[in-house]
């Protein structure tokens, strides 16, 4: 039977095996040097060049369907974290008995089907293989498969319905690829991968008929006998679809062989029509901090610098522009013994041939400043020294110890930063976390732009390869593929952080960066080029420009933020929950109460906006977080927990995501009201106030303007009618938050009944023992609503704009925007059901009953 499978295969294209081995050779001297022997170094690039566009209209989405078995599944796991970290959209769905929806009107909702498990696809029930199969053939749709590993193994079994039959649970060495196949794009072919491949469990596959093409061929991984034929086997097949019109790559094993990681995203590019293609050009930085910092014998010596800078020379013929960018601190110049010392000059003498950055003077951390004189005193420093030696100082980017003050912001670092460097960029692996690495982002905070940094491998105590975590091995897997290979293929901008005792004693840096560009060139079309940090910076926002706002996340949530955080600064500066609006529902009635609270307190008031802080919406978020803290002052002994109010957090698109990487454990407080009602009397409080458009306008036909009128007009009314589509906004909350973190006040109880809400939102908020709230709220005939006591008899109420007096809503306005929001209003009954409240509010029932058919 295996002899059926291996004629089969005959066919192939012949492979030169007996080329040498490529890979990095063990070296017996002391200081690795690269050996990377690739052949086709010198080939022209991208023989065939496919940037895979077709003319095909397409009328699918470049999103990806990954068909899952279950949400842990190990290769559906890697499918989800390669798309991740590639930044390809996709929707992860997990095998059953319906399909998800395909299409959205006209247009097909995903462009590529995956299937972790190809096997599932094959044994789909008739009536959703044929819609699937449909949706692929109407769509020009392509599917990805993988073949699991099976418990018994499979010799030359047929793939339910098509020509294609399979061996399983094989070992295989010496994978090469079909350098004639059109999906080869970020890929290059003509290497060997020489050795065993990961794994016992191999599926290969015996074409029989001309729609199969191999992509990737291996070799059985046991030694050859005479009579043995030698002939590859295919591993990744693709189906151009001559047999059932459906474009297909299969691939005998997961993603745990690094080149299927590699061919799987020409496969989506490819089967995309070109819609997922990737970039080819990458952009790298190497960063080599603290140039002068080392104790005596860790310390570049001359042979060390005149090493660096061959090795500078031979990256430039890979790597156009490249340069090291060196990290100083003037404190530790001549800091070494003699020759190292001599080290230090060489380095200066060479000032030209690099590019150069400030970091501290004296390498202290910048978040454990509290002056902003003794930090710019300190940056200063290292300013006069460059100037003194001739290091160019206006490269507009710098970093920080340890990434202390960048990430947590600290803002004294950023005040003086301007003030004496004028940065404009620096980098960090920790925003929002350093790991997992794949989701490492940037952001920009008061004009500066904060990059992602990768991890290389490379830390200050690794200068031995002995040091190395795992040594050689682990390095040269590390290059050869693994993970600083596969940073560099995901990545399009790169910034890696090394320091000087990587490029002394083993120069492992050298031999790190050498060895990966070199295999890069021979198994990528990759483009790597390297430019100032400055212009990096702006080609970087230029293509994530979503990620240009930042999103402050809440530093006692990590362990590594803590530590570069001030200790001045307590996360007990921030709220344990939030009354989140929406406007003209009670709101300052409601912090008004809170605040009578004795263990409850609210920030302090804001100049601008008075008690609300308006933090998560607008510009204030752009303050920061010590901002924003700062309207929560510490103090001590105290056992009371801080609140905040903005009423307009409860529509803002952007808030319950801001609000949730802050404070993902905060409760939440909203209060509604009839919408008809909210919007009636928020057009009084505008009108009150003095909005021109809201006094020449009467409601009705605020409410019933046109998308052809005036855009103030036309902007009033949005600001008067959004906020009141309930149940949109409080999904949006509810995608982020549970539902037990919420809580939902009736608005019309708020007034008739304050003290049962404020007993309620006390049990909400676990407060023990209860405030009494009957001996401090009392209604007051005179304003008509519930006020405050005090001195025992009189009471304090809320201002006249709280509780206006105003006509009634005409009864024509509120039968049309009863009608307006039937539909905001009946999702929202199913949503108050779906998250276990049963006692619909009376307004919500007499807002749907009274609605006109
Ligand atoms: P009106 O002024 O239209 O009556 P907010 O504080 O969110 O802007 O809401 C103002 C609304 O709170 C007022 O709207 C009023 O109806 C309501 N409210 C509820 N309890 C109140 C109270 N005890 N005193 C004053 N207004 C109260």
């Amino acid at each position: 039977m295996l002899n059926t499978i291996f004629k089969a295969d005959a066919n192939n294209p012949s492979i030169k095996l007996n080329e040498p081995p490529h890979i990095l050779m063990l070296h017996k001297n002391k200081r690795p040097e690269p050996n990377i022997r690739c052949s086709v170094i010198n080939r022209p690039r991208m023989p065939q060049n496919h940037d895979h566009k077709t003319e095909t209209r397409l009328r699918s989405d470049p999103k990806v369907l990954v068909f899952v078995e279950t949400i842990y599944s190990k290769v559906g796991r890697d499918i989800a974290e390669l798309l991740v970290y590639n930044r390809i959209k996709y929707k992860v769905e997990v095998f059953g008995k319906s399909l998800p929806v395909l299409t959205n009107l006209d247009k097909g909702r995903y462009g590529i089907i995956v299937f972790e498990d190809f096997n599932a696809y094959l044994q789909m029930d008739k009536w959703n293989r044929d819609l699937l199969d449909k949706y692929c053939r109407e769509y020009m749709v392509s599917v990805i498969g993988f073949i699991n590993p099976s418990e018994e193994t499979l010799v030359g079994a047929q793939l339910k319905g098509f020509p294609l039959f399979i061996h399983t649970n094989l070992r295989l060495k010496d994978a090469t690829l079909n350098a004639a196949s059109q999906i080869l794009r970020l890929t290059r072919p003509g290497e060997t991968v020489w050795g065993p491949l990961p794994g016992d469990d191999w599926t290969i596959f015996q074409l029989n008929h001309s729609t199969y093409e191999p992509l990737e061929w291996a070799h059985r991984n046991e030694e050859y006998h005479p009579g043995m034929i030698k002939t590859p086997l295919t591993t990744v097949v693709e189906d151009h679809g001559l047999y059932d019109n459906i474009q297909r790559v299969i691939f005998g094993s997961g993603l745990k062989f690094w080149l299927h990681r590699l061919l799987f995203l020409d496969s989506l590019s490819y089967l995309s029509h070109g819609q997922l293609s990737l970039s080819l050009e990458r952009l790298i930085l190497v960063d080599i901090d603290d140039i002068f910092v080392g104790e005596v014998g860790m310390r570049l010596k001359p042979s060390d610098v005149k090493e660096l800078i061959a090795v500078q020379s031979r990256i430039q013929s890979m790597v156009p522009g490249f340069k090291f960018n060196l990290g100083f601190s003037g404190k530790y110049f001549h800091h070494g013994d003699s020759e190292e010392d001599k080290g230090d000059d060489l380095l200066l003498e060479n000032t030209d041939k690099f590019m150069w950055f400030s970091h501290m003077w004296n390498h202290i951390q910048p978040h454990l400043y509290e002056n902003l004189t003794l930090l710019t005193e300190d940056m200063m420093l290292n300013k006069n020294f460059a100037k003194e030696k001739g290091i160019p100082i206006d490269s507009g980017y710098s970093v920080s110890p340890h990434h202390s003050g960048v990430y947590p912001v600290h803002e004294l670092l950023y005040t003086a930063w301007k003030k004496v460097w004028n940065i404009r960029v620096t980098s960090t692996e920790e925003y929002p976390h350093l790991r997992p690495a794949r989701l490492r982002r940037g952001f920009i905070h008061r004009d500066i732009m904060v990059l992602p940094r990768q991890t290389c491998g490379l830390f200050t105590h690794t200068m031995l390869i002995e040091r190395y975590p795992g040594g050689r091995d682990k390095l040269d897997e590390s290059i050869q593929g693994g993970e600083l290979f596969q940073t560099i293929v995901y990545n399009p901008i790169n910034i890696f952080m090394t320091h000087m005792s990587n490029y002394g004693n083993d120069r492992l840096a050298l031999y790190t960066f050498e060895s990966v560009i070199k295999f890069l060139q021979c198994w990528t079309n990759i483009k790597l080029r390297t430019v100032p940090p400055l212009q990096l910076a702006e080609t970087y926002f230029k293509n994530y420009p979503d990620e240009v706002d930042p999103v402050w996340g809440n530093p006692c949530g990590d362990t590594r933020h803590k530590k570069i955080w001030s200790n001045n600064k307590s996360c007990d500066s921030l709220p344990s929950f939030l009354v989140i609006g929406p406007q003209k529902t009670g709101t300052t009635a409601l912090y008004t109460f809170l605040s009578l609270h004795p263990a409850i307190t609210s920030n302090i008031p804001s100049r601008e906006t008075f008690e609300e802080i308006q933090f998560f919406n607008g510009n204030n978020y752009y303050k920061g977080l010590d901002w924003y803290m700062s309207f929560f002052p510490v103090e001590s002994n105290s056992t009371s927990i801080y609140f905040e109010k903005s009423a307009t957090y409860f529509d803002g698109d952007l808030v319950p995501k801001r609000v949730h990487a802050l404070l993902p454990s905060a409760k939440l407080v909203t209060i509604l009201i009839s919408p008809a009602k909210r919007a009636y009397s928020w057009y009084q409080h505008t009108k009150a106030h003095g909005d021109l458009i809201a006094n020449n306008y009467s409601f009705h036909q605020v409410i019933t303007a046109s998308d052809t009128a005036p855009k103030p007009l036309r902007d009033l009314r949005n600001r008067c009618l959004n906020p009141g589509k309930y149940s949109q906004h409080l999904e949006r909350w509810l995608s982020y938050f549970p539902p037990q973190q919420l809580h939902i006040i009736n608005g019309d109880v708020l007034k008739s009944n304050p003290i049962e809400v404020m007993d309620e939102i006390q049990k909400f908020l676990k407060i023990a023992p209860a405030f009494n709230y009957t001996t401090h709220l009392r209604f007051d005939p005179n304003k008509g609503f519930f006020c405050q006591i005090i001195n025992g008899d009189k009471t304090k109420c809320l201002g006249k704009n709280k509780g206006r007096q105003y006509p009634p809503m005409e009864e024509r306005s509120l039968k049309l925007l009863q009608r307006y929001y039937l539909s905001h209003n009946t999702a929202l009954v199913k949503l108050l059901k779906r998250i276990g409240i049963r006692n619909i509010p009376e307004w919500l029932k007499d807002d749907l009953s009274d609605t006109p058919t």
